[in-house]
C-alpha cells in the first residue's frame, strides 16, 4: 500500500504517497515537465513530483537513448518522484500513435519512473454511447494488460467513460478492483477548456464514488488553480500543470479566481517575487523569452500557492468554505457548486462529524452542505414528544438565553416582547387538546440548520455557526420546508409571532395563552438527548439512566462531567459539545447497541495492543460498521464483540476498511 491518509474535510483528504523517489504530501500539483525543452527549475518553486511525457521520450531516439542509459531521473534532471503518461494523450489529440500499451509499459519500467500509465482511450466528451463503451473494453482490456506487464513499476489506471456517469461508475468499480497504485480520471481536458464544469462534477463523483477509498485519484489535465479546491473537495488528490507554461507562452497570468491577460494589467495580480518585482509595463518590454520564463514562475507561484491553502483549509475543516468562495470567480462553476447538491449525501459519509472551524454561510448553495442534511437526519434519532413550542433564534447558545426568558413567563421580562405573541397551529394531524404539563420540546428555528432542540444547542455545529441576519429567499423556503417536516411529529405546535414574520409563515393559527406553560430546563433530560442524537435512540437512557450526578464548569456553568457515584461514564467536551466516553460509558453503550452498530472489530493479533490503549492500525480492522463517519466515538472490540477499548474514528468506515495502511482509530482508552 502506497497511500495513506491524515486529514479528512468534505471528500478531500492530505495523505502520504509513498513512492520509489520519496513520499509526496496531497493533495500536490504535478508540473509537466518537456522532457526535451525544459528551461524551468519547477523544483526550485515548490515541486515535490512531476509528471513527463514517455511517449515523446520513446519518440526521440536521442532522448530514448539517454533514458534508457541513464534514467529517466537524470534525463529530465529531478530527482523527486517523476510520473510518466504514456501517449494517451496523443492518441486522443493525433489519433494514432506508434507503440503498443505493452511496449509503453516495459518502457517506462525500463527508465525507472516511479508511477506509470497504460494506454487508455481519452474518448472525448458527448459522443455516441456505443463508442465510449467500445472505447472503455479497450481501457479496460489494457489495464489488465499493462498489470501482467509491469514487475515492480506503480501503475495509473484511468477511468474512462466520456460524459456518460455510469460508464464512468462502471469503468471506476473495474480498475478499483484490479490492483493499481493511482486512479487518474481522464478525458476531462475538453471540458475544462469549455468550461462545463458541471459535467466534471458528474463524471468525478461517478467515480470517485466508485474508486477505492484508499488509493489517491488524479484529476488529468486539470491545471488551473481555479479548480482545485473543488475537485479536492470531490476526493481528487493529484493535479497536474502543463498550465503554467501553456498560459506563459500566451501571456496569461493564473489566480485562483481567474486568468489574467498581461496586456489587460496596469498592477501586477499578486505578491509573488515575479509580481513584486516587475510592473506589467516592465514585462511587457521584454523579449518573449525571458517574459515567458518570468509569467511561468508567477503561475507555478500562484498554483502552490493554492494547493497549501487547500491543505490548510482540510486541515482547518473549511475546505467547503473555501469550495463556495472559488466557485463564485465563475458562472460556470457556480453551476458546478449548485450541482454538487446532488451528491450530498455520499459527501456525508466521507465529511468529519467535528471539524476545528464553524460552519459559515455564503449563500444559498450552503444549504446543501453535507453537515446540513446530517443534522436533519440525526434529529429522527431524538424522542418523540407530545408538543413543541417554535422559537426564533438567539444569540448562540440559544438555551443559555432563551431558558432565563422563557423560565420567567408572567413576569416582566423585555425579551419577551421580541417573541411577540404565540399562537397554536391549527389542523395538525390530532385536534385534541393537550395536557399543559404534556412533555414539550422548546425548538429554535434558524439558518441554516432548520430546527434545533434546545437540549442539543451546543453540539457541533449547532452552536458553532455563523449565517447572515437578513434572509435570503431560499433559506426561508428552505427552513419553511423543514418545519413543516419537523412539525408532524407532534401533537401540538406553538409558534411564536417574530418566527411567523421571519419566515413569512402562513398556518391557520389559534391565540395561545403563553404564560400557562412552566418550562422546565433539565440537564438529566439534556444530557440523554445529547447521546441520542450523537449515538442512537435510547443511548441516553443506557449511558444516563441510572442516578447520575451532573458536574458543571465553574466558570462557564455548562455541563462538563456525568458521574454514577464515584465513577465518571462521559465527559462532555466543551469545544464541540460531544460526550466523551469513559470506560464504564463504553461498556455501557456496548451493552446497549446491538453488533455492529458503533464497532471497529480488531483482528486477535492487535488485541492485546487495543487493551494496552494502542491506537488501531487499519490493517488490523477485520470488521466495522459501516455507518461510522470520520470523528465519531466508537468501540473497539474483538470477533467475540467482547469489548477492548474505545476510541475516536480518523476515517470512515469504507476507508478503514480499504486501508492497509496508517491510523484508523485513536484509542482513548483500553480496558486492558
Ligand atoms: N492527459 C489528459 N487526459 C488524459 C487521459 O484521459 N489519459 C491519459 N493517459 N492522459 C491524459
Ligand atoms: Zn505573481
Amino acid at each position: 500500500m502506497n497511500f495513506e491518509i491524515k486529514y479528512k474535510d468534505a471528500m478531500g483528504r492530505i495523505g502520504i504517497l509513498k513512492t520509489p523517489h520519496g513520499n509526496v504530501k496531497t493533495p500536490a500539483l504535478m508540473p509537466v515537465i518537456h522532457p526535451g525543452k525544459q528551461t524551468i527549475d519547477v523544483k526550485k518553486y515548490g515541486a515535490d513530483i512531476v509528471i513527463t511525457n514517455s511517449y515523446i521520450i520513446y519518440k526521440n531516439e536521442e532522448l530514448k537513448k539517454k533514458a534508457l542509459e541513464e534514467g529517466i531521473h537524470n534525463l529530465i534532471n529531478f530527482d523527486g518522484p517523476i510520473v510518466t503518461d504514456s501517449g494517451s494523450f496523443q492518441l486522443s489529440v493525433y489519433g494514432d500513435i506508434d507503440v503498443t500499451n505493452k511496449e509503453i509499459i516495459e518502457f517506462q519500467e525500463k527508465i525507472g519512473t516511479d508511477i506509470g500509465t497504460s494506454l487508455d482511450i481519452p474518448t472525448p466528451p458527448y459522443v455516441k454511447r456505443e463508442r465510449a463503451e467500445k472505447e472503455l473494453e479497450i481501457t479496460l482490456e489494457r489495464a489488465k494488460e499493462a498489470l501482467d506487464a509491469r514487475e515492480n513499476l506503480m501503475l495509473n489506471s484511468v477511468v474512462q467513460g466520456s460524459t456518460f456517469p455510469n460508464l464512468r461508475a462502471k469503468c471506476a468499480e473495474a480498475i478499483g478492483q484490479m490492483d493499481f497504485e493511482v486512479y487518474p480520471i481522464g478525458a476531462v481536458v475538453p471540458l475544462l477548456e469549455n468550461y462545463k464544469y458541471k459535467d466534471v462534477v458528474d463524471i468525478v463523483m461517478a467515480s470517485v464514488a466508485n474508486l477505492p477509498p484508499s488509493r489517491p485519484r488524479h484529476l488529468m489535465g486539470a491545471g488551473h488553480p481555479m479548480v482545485f479546491a473543488l475537485a479536492v473537495a470531490m476526493g481528487c488528490d493529484l493535479f497536474d500543470s502543463a498550465a503554467y507554461i501553456l498560459y506563459a507562452q500566451d501571456d496569461r497570468l493564473m489566480m485562483p479566481n481567474g486568468t489574467y491577460k498581461l496586456q489587460d494589467l496596469s498592477e501586477m495580480p499578486c505578491s509573488c517575487e515575479v509580481c513584486t518585482k516587475y510592473t506589467p509595463n516592465d514585462l511587457r518590454s521584454m523579449k518573449k523569452e525571458q517574459r515567458m520564463k518570468l509569467i511561468a514562475q508567477h503561475n507555478l507561484h500562484v498554483s502552490f500557492a493554492e494547493i497549501r491553502k487547500i491543505r490548510q483549509a482540510i486541515i482547518d475543516g473549511s475546505l467547503l468554505e473555501l469550495v463556495e468562495q472559488r466557485c463564485r470567480a465563475h458562472p460556470y462553476l457556480l453551476d458546478a457548486l449548485r450541482n454538487l447538491k446532488n451528491y450530498t449525501e455520499l459527501m456525508e459519509e466521507y465529511d468529519p462529524e467535528y471539524k476545528n472551524s464553524a460552519f459559515f454561510y455564503s449563500g444559498p448553495e450552503s444549504l446543501d452542505r453535507p453537515e446540513i442534511f446530517r443534522h436533519l437526519n440525526r434529529l429522527s434519532r431524538l424522542p418523540q414528544k407530545n408538543r413543541v413550542l417554535l422559537l426564533p433564534s438567539f444569540k448562540k447558545p440559544y438555551s443559555k438565553n432563551i431558558q432565563n426568558i422563557l423560565t420567567n413567563f408572567g413576569r416582566d421580562e423585555p425579551d419577551l416582547e421580541r417573541l411577540g405573541n404565540f399562537y397554536k397551529i391549527k389542523n395538525l394531524k390530532t385536534e385534541n387538546n393537550l395536557d399543559i404539563d404534556e412533555p414539550l420540546q422548546a425548538t429554535v428555528v434558524d439558518v441554516p440548520f432548520g430546527v434545533i432542540p434546545l437540549e442539543i444547542d451546543e453540539i457541533y455545529p449547532l452552536a458553532q455557526n455563523e449565517s447572515p441576519s437578513l434572509l435570503d429567499e431560499d433559506s426561508k423556503k428552505f427552513v419553511k420546508n423543514i418545519i413543516n417536516e419537523y412539525i408532524n411529529n407532534f401533537n401540538e405546535v406553538i409558534i411564536s409571532e417574530s418566527l411567523i414574520k421571519r419566515f413569512d409563515l402562513d398556518f391557520q393559527l389559534e391565540n395561545f395563552n403563553i404564560d400557562e406553560l412552566r418550562l422546565q430546563f433539565d440537564d438529566k433530560e439534556k444530557i440523554k438527548y445529547i447521546a441520542d442524537y450523537q449515538f442512537s435512540t435510547g443511548a441516553g437512557e443506557a449511558l444516563f439512566g441510572t442516578d447520575v450526578s451532573i458536574v458543571k464548569s465553574r466558570k462557564t456553568g455548562k455541563i462538563r462531567h456525568v458521574y454514577d457515584g464515584e465513577d465518571l461514564i462521559a465527559t462532555l467536551r466543551a469545544s464541540d459539545g460531544i460526550f466523551v466516553l469513559s470506560m464504564l460509558g463504553a461498556k455501557r453503550l456496548h451493552e446497549f447497541l446491538e453488533y455492529p452498530k458503533s464497532r471497529v472489530v480488531v483482528n486477535s493479533d492487535s488485541e492485546p495492543f487495543a487493551r494496552e490503549g494502542k491506537s488501531i492500525f487499519a490493517k488490523f480492522v477485520i470488521d466495522i460498521d459501516i455507518n461510522i463517519r470520520a470523528n465519531e466515538e466508537v468501540l473497539i472490540v474483538n470477533e467475540n464483540d467482547d469489548l477492548l477499548a474505545f476510541g475516536k474514528s480518523i476515517l470512515n468506515a469504507h476507508e478503514i476498511k480499504d486501508l492497509k495502511t496508517g491510523q484508523a482509530v485513536k484509542t482513548r482508552k483500553g480496558g486492558k
